[in-house]
């Protein structure tokens, strides 16, 4: 049956190990940290929704309970939702493996759950529905292709992938989502572990090349970012908040200032202080006397007090009270308590977790 008249499904990729996350790794799924006030997972959830892509496998790991309890049958994103477990985060070409049972021999979208594409992926799955290629490989411009896979092209052929060379042949990484159909399967049966000991998905898109298969590139046009480490999510949560949409549910007093776009979502509330947006404040969330500068997102249930805070992500039921110079470009986890003093203090008063990180002026 040709490609165009199957259904494309979406297998999602959300297990791994997190390492270059942590300590937020430690307790919780990366994919699970909120963005603009949605987990990072639901923004790829609904990019492959948008476009009618519905039936979908979710490869979890060790954070499988926290992933299934998060994004549960799927009906609240009007998908069916299978899951799919990773013993041992074997690499993303195992994650694909191991899918083989779910995806059977449709097409399907490969979507890395860290992944953010600002422009959606709609004009690529219509390019792969109704194209004759076996794959089809996105490709985003990048300012240090020795970091990353990268495509060496004949037109809008791939000939060659290249994880992090030395030398270059483009300044096109290949991003985190990519088209397949079933001849994936046979290329990953042929994949031998890399010298990290994971089944690479460059070396399965390679071994697709090698076999004479229609492997296409397509340079994106909008902004994508991975979110492997934590300047990444600082620079998506900024990406997301520039597109948002005000709305204010929540409360605010009348001593209080909003300006700009501003989320204020049911039961926040905002006592005698100043939001400048672009601001999300999530569900029973309090800001009192305090402000909160430009591209923030604080999730629900936490405290923001006799502080100010810019350009930063706070997440859940994290308390932040009067904290002396002002919070910016931060990450902030959950159930965070940050208490400065309100006579001056003498010095530091810390409890820090393994691998925390605080940079004081
Ligand atoms: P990566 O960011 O490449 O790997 P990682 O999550 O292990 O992180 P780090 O390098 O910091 O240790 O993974 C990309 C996505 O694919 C991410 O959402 C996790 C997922 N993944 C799996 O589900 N299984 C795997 O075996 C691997 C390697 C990744």
């Amino acid at each position: 049956m040709p490609k165009d008249q199957k259904k494309l499904k979406g297998l999602l990729l959300a297990g791994g190990k997190g390492t270059r996350l942590r300590p937020f790794t430690y307790t919780g799924a990366k994919q699970l940290v909120a963005l603009a006030n949605r987990p990072i997972l639901f923004h790829a959830i609904d990019q492959l929704t948008a476009c009618g892509i519905t039936d979908l496998g979710i490869v979890v790991g060790e954070t499988k309970e926290e992933v299934k309890a998060a994004v549960g049958d799927g009906s609240q994103f009007g998908a069916s939702v299978t899951y799919i477990e990773q013993s041992t985060p074997l690499g993303i070409a195992h994650g694909v493996k191991i899918a083989e049972d779910f995806i059977g021999d449709d097409p399907f979208v490969l979507f890395l759950g860290d992944n953010i594409l600002k422009e959606g992926i709609g004009r690529y799955v219509e390019q792969f529905r109704t194209g004759c290629h076996n794959s089809l490989v996105l490709l985003c411009p990048v300012d240090e292709p020795q970091n990353f896979g990268v495509a060496q092209l004949d037109g809008d052929k791939l000939v060659r992938v290249i994880e992090k060379p030395k030398d270059p042949p483009s300044n096109m990484a290949v991003i985190g989502i990519y088209f397949f159909d079933a001849h994936v399967f046979d290329a990953i049966r042929r994949v031998k572990p890399s010298a990290r000991g994971e089944l690479e998905i460059t070396d399965t898109i390679q071994r697709l090349v090698d076999d004479g298969l229609d492997v296409r590139a397509e340079v994106i046009s909008g902004r994508w970012i991975d979110t492997g480490k934590h300047d990444d999510l600082l620079e998506a949560n900024h990406l997301i908040l520039e597109d948002l949409e005000p709305q204010l549910s929540g409360r605010h007093d009348e001593a209080s200032t909003i300006q700009g776009r501003v989320v204020l979502q049911e039961g926040a509330e905002v006592v005698n202080s100043h939001i400048q947006g672009p601001v999300i404040i999530g569900e029973r969330t309090r800001i009192v006397n305090s402000f909160i500068g430009p591209f923030t997102s604080i999730y629900h249930d936490c405290l923001v007090a006799d502080t100010e805070i810019s350009g930063s992500v706070v997440l859940e039921h994290t308390r932040i009270e009067k904290v002396g110079h002002r919070i910016e470009h931060s990450l902030i986890g959950r159930n965070v308590e940050i208490r400065g003093h309100q006579r001056r203090p003498h010095g530091y008063e810390l409890i820090l977790g393994d691998y925390s990180k605080l940079h004081t002026p």
